[in-house]
């Protein structure tokens, strides 16, 4: 994986001078504001192809916004967003699956037909491979059984583990995660971020995570960004240079979340 060729050390605005069109995503002076409110201000960020990246800060700082805007859900904003070198206002977010803060399921859809909506559109849910994907994915998010429950009868975490596997099921180049483990007791929350880690390894995958979470974001991440707000800013980017599998108990990960600590200011 190139993560495995990152550059040593931290930076605290990630301008790098050899950011290239090759890098999975790129983005330069990004500023977005809601009004009165901005959200973001001046955010660089490049993430190579195929890294682990998590992004931590205080609640409202532009998080959700940052992968709002990754995605292509916001058409307006300053700066520069691309894609596997595309801008993201010109189709570069094609390319992006997006696991949502909340679970966002139909609610008069049962759990198999909430994932299959995830599917690629070219792919027809009926067809039995594409079914046996789904199947799998149910499994992987710890649900079999419950294929034919709405979401009405599931509790927060399953919802949420809904949403995960809908997100998985398009299987893309960029996966955007916003808080995808909040709601998860602990036991669920270390099963789920090593599935995770399962996925990304195994498809190699590019990943930029949110999360509150300074535990999760170091045990998972190849570098952490740590956002300051309001308005947001990186504050700090942190390179986890520790070889997997990790333990929550290595001393350098332990140490990883001392600095995202500090960098946070808590
Ligand atoms: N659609 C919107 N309209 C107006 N203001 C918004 C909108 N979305 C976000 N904001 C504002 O932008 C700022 C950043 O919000 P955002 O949701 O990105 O924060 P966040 O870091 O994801 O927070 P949290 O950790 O609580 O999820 C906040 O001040 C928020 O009020
Ligand atoms: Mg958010």
């Amino acid at each position: 994986m190139s993560s495995l060729n990152k550059k040593q050390g931290d930076t605290s605005s990630d301008q790098r001078p050899n950011a290239s069109d090759e890098d999975a995503l790129v983005v330069r002076d990004l500023t977005k504001r809601y009004g009165e409110t901005v959200a973001l201000d001046g955010v660089d960020l490049t993430v190579s192809d195929g890294e682990f990246v998590s992004v931590v800060g205080p609640s409202g700082c532009g998080k959700s916004t940052l992968l709002r805007v990754l995605s292509g859900l916001e058409e307006r904003f300053d700066g520069r967003a691309a894609v596997d070198g595309e801008d993201v206002r010109d189709g570069g977010s094609d390319g992006v699956g997006m696991v949502f803060q909340e679970p966002r399921l139909l609610p008069w859809a049962d759990v198999s037909e909430n994932v299959a909506v995830g599917l690629p559109a070219d792919v027809d849910a009926d067809d039995p491979k594409a079914a046996t994907r789904i199947d799998d994915l149910i499994e992987t998010v710890g649900l079999s059984g419950f294929e034919d429950h709405r979401p009405g009868g599931l509790s927060g975490g399953m919802a949420q583990r809904v949403s995960l596997a809908r997100g998985l099921a398009y299987d893309p180049a960029v996966l955007l995660l916003d808080e995808p483990f909040s709601a998860l007791d602990q036991l669920t929350k270390y099963e789920q971020q090593d599935n995770l880690l399962d996925v990304w390894e195994a498809r190699e995958t590019t990943i930029v995570l949110v999360t509150h979470d300074i535990e999760e974001a170091a045990y998972l991440s190849d570098r952490v960004v740590v956002l300051g707000g309001q308005p947001g800013r990186v504050v700090e980017t942190i390179d986890v240079d520790v070889a997997r599998p990790r333990e929550q108990t290595d001393d350098e990960l332990v140490a990883v979340r001392e600095r995202i600590t500090d960098a946070l200011g808590v």
